[in-house]
């Protein structure tokens, strides 16, 4: 899988940690930015992070800010991203099978980097499953 990845600022301290677990799957991951600690605004990066996933058929992002919320609504801004706000493994693994989602979205300062873990190897494991969530999810379109 190749996976883009943005941050604010808020999420910016679990940037590198978590593109070395998706690498550590034997995933590719794009590093969007930001390249420091300065405050930025998330939606900047949340829509430039889906702008590079609806661009590139098949491909995945991971947005992050303080609580995961910003950024994942401006993600969601862009045609074509499905950008899932996941708290644990359980929604990380239902937003892939469920909701087909393409970007995963979480808060730096909601969850640890254990749960961090756990949210990823569900997101990277878990296809989505078709059939009947198939017109539920061509209708959100
Ligand atoms: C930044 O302080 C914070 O507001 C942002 O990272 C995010 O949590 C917004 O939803």
């Amino acid at each position: 899988m190749r996976f883009y990845i943005a941050t604010d600022h808020a999420g910016y301290a679990v940037k590198e940690f978590t593109k070395d677990i998706v690498r550590s799957l034997g995933h590719e991951i794009i590093d969007l930015g930001p390249d420091s600690a300065d405050r930025v605004d998330y939606p900047d990066f949340g829509k430039k992070c889906a702008k590079a996933v609806t661009e590139d058929k098949g491909s995945f992002g991971i947005v992050i800010c303080g609580t995961g919320i910003g950024i994942s609504i401006s993600a969601n801004k862009i045609k074509g991203a499905r950008a899932a706000l996941c708290h644990d493994a359980y929604t990380a693994s239902m937003s892939r099978a469920h909701n087909d989602a393409n970007i995963l979205a979480f808060g730096e300062r909601v969850v640890g980097r254990g749960v961090i873990e756990t949210i990823i190897r569900a997101f990277c494991d878990t296809p989505f499953e078709g059939g009947r969530h198939i017109n539920r999810v061509n209708k959100i379109e």
